[in-house]
């Protein structure tokens, strides 16, 4: 199989072709999402919320992210596989996110960071991709500000969007992931760059969509985003599968002799 790469996502945002992108946090299941044929896999830093059981990003390390992402790499064989810069990588000085991202590079098979922020943080990723290092930006809801914004919330100010996008551009962002935007304020940004925009959570007038594997599985318990779609119910048939089990070991029909050895 041939391995999608930055180029790939340009020419398909040329085209008009729809770009797809799915978090992954472990083998199995980036082994499963990459044979689905999803363009992009991001270990994502909701590894947090949806693995970890935390109930913002903030908590997760670099070495945890590292430890996710050899696992997603080694499983993904066509998949471009990005990377979050996690909490505060991105926020220190510019050569420690330089180091950040070479780990990335050095102790994974994946090929790219993501990083949060616009304007702000053109000077970084200018010098991370002068590094060698592909970055995807973040702008819109930026969930490492949570406790300086006070909650998750639609991001309105399109002037600052806008800029944001294009600052991240004009440092050498290959692709604009833009989180928890109206329509309008995700289809104005798409007009004023000319690499792929995914959106999650900014409606349909994008280059490409995100979402979180957990949320589109059924896995996630409690609040789940508007902006997601249930496309299975993996958690309930997990509860379903363990009590059969249950069942089956009381009952004394569970192991049969077929499962037994002579
Ligand atoms: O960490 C993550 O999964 C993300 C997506 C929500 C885009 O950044
Ligand atoms: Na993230």
């Amino acid at each position: 199989v041939k391995r999608i790469t930055i180029r790939t996502l340009q020419r398909m945002r040329d085209n008009e072709d729809a770009i797809t992108m799915l978090t992954a946090y472990d083998f199995p299941t980036a082994q499963l999402l990459d044979r689905s044929g999803i363009d992009v896999l991001l270990v994502g830093d909701s590894l947090g919320m949806v693995v970890q059981g935390h109930e913002t990003t903030l908590p997760v390390t670099m070495d945890q992210i590292i430890y996710h992402a050899e696992m997603v790499g080694r499983a993904s064989k066509r998949a471009l596989v990005v990377v979050d810069l996690p909490f505060p990588e991105g926020q220190l000085e510019i050569n420690r996110s330089i180091e950040a991202g070479a780990r990335v590079l050095q102790e994974t098979q994946c090929s790219a960071i993501k990083l949060e922020g616009g304007a702000e943080q053109a000077g970084r990723i200018a010098a991370m991709v002068t590094a060698g290092i592909p970055v995807m930006a973040h702008v819109g809801l930026r969930p490492q500000n949570i406790h300086v914004e006070g909650g998750y919330r639609v991001q309105r100010d399109i002037e600052q969007l806008v800029a944001d996008a294009k600052a991240a551009e004009a440092a050498g962002a290959f692709a604009v992931l833009i989180e928890c935007v109206s329509t309008d304020a995700a289809e104005a940004i798409t007009a004023a760059v000319k690499v792929p925009t995914i959106g999650i959570g900014a409606g349909g007038k994008v280059s490409g969509q995100v979402l979180v594997t957990h949320d589109i599985l059924g896995m996630t318990s409690g609040y789940t985003p508007k902006f997601t779609r249930n496309f299975a119910e993996v958690g309930k048939a997990i509860e379903q599968a363990a009590s059969d089990y249950i069942a089956e070991v009381k009952k004394g029909s569970f192991p049969s002799e077929k499962e037994s050895f002579e």
